[in-house]
């Protein structure tokens, strides 16, 4: 991928001879790139150092005027809208998606696997930083340890909420936290006779993650998350949300799984588990729709 460039060496942007001065690179970059001397004038290229990579000048011009550094031609490719899924085609993909937990041992096709990564890294993120990275786990034994590390963490936990002494002040402070005590404990029980409810069997491992200081790191993970989810619904994958994941990584300050994973200096923002499904829901359900405000 490109990646930004300094001041004293910024992109080359330019507007070339096909340029009808429609105004639309000015219209829509974020950064003011473009402009005007005169209206309806020239179109001339101010500070590309500001660029922040997003191409929509690029994706936007009609007549392919724009020349960027970033964008050679090879990279730029015209809209067939006639291609593009039908909203209904869109609603049903958004009904028919669910979070399959009944998994086989087969694992997921790498080229899905790659397909379903290279969706999710489509997504938008804040300020186009795009600082996301993707950690794919399918060792088999990393996976356990994933699934052993969750349950350890949750352990831990489970016997500081259960002190005598911190419960007592605790527990009416928290009590959406004291709810899931006992779940810790069945999930623990449940491993040790080989029902993996962390994981649920899942053959492979999205780990999404941004630097520590990147201000949008859940956003832009969850956006990547959800685009990953979609295209692994397409593809017949089973795909689960590692919510107990996420609060193992979150509870412990140690960062024991991110040293596991290589990723001392990131932050892990989203968790998608993969898997190939044992069968296919033959239904979809409504769900109670949600309040909707309109001011
Ligand atoms: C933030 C978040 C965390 C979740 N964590 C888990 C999890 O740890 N384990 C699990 O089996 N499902 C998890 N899920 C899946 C939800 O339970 C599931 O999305 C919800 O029940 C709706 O079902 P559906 O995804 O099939 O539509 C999580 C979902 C979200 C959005």
């Amino acid at each position: 991928m490109p990646s930004k460039r300094s001041t004293a060496d910024p992109w080359r942007i330019a507007v070339g001879d096909r340029c009808i001065r429609c105004g639309r690179c000015v219209r829509v970059c974020p950064s003011q790139i473009f402009g005007r001397v005169e209206p309806d004038g020239v179109i001339v290229v101010r500070e590309p150092e500001g660029c922040i990579l997003c191409g929509h000048c690029v994706a936007a011009c009609p007549v392919g005027a724009v020349e960027h550094e970033a964008f050679p031609a090879e990279r730029v490719h015209p809209v067939d809208r006639k291609a593009l899924p039908l909203p209904e085609q869109l609603e049903l993909l958004l009904a028919v998606r669910r979070s399959n937990r009944a998994l086989s041992q087969r694992p997921v096709p790498q080229e899905w696997l790659d397909r379903i990564i290279a969706a999710a890294d489509r997504a938008p993120t804040a300020s186009n930083a795009r600082e996301l990275g993707y950690t794919l786990v399918t060792d088999p034994s990393m996976l356990r340890q994933v699934a052993e590390y969750t349950l350890e963490v949750f352990g831990r936990l489970e016997r500081l909420l259960s002190n005598p002494l911190i419960r007592i002040w605790l527990k009416p402070l928290l009590p959406g936290v004291y709810r899931y005590v006992p779940v810790f404990a069945r999930l623990r029980r449940d491993y040790a006779e080989g029902r993996d409810r962390i994981l649920r069997g899942a053959t492979a491992l999205l780990f999404i993650h941004a630097p520590k200081e990147n201000r949008f790191a859940a956003e832009d993970a969850n956006l990547a998350c959800q685009n990953a989810s979609l295209m692994a619904e397409t593809l017949g994958v089973s795909q689960i949300y590692m919510g107990f994941v996420l609060t193992a990584i979150r509870q412990d300050r140690h960062r024991r799984l991110n040293r596991m994973l290589g990723l001392e200096d990131r932050r892990i923002a989203a968790i998608l588990a993969l898997g190939m499904p044992e069968f296919l829901y033959p239904n979809y359900i409504d769900r109670e729709p949600a309040g909707v405000c309109k001011i």
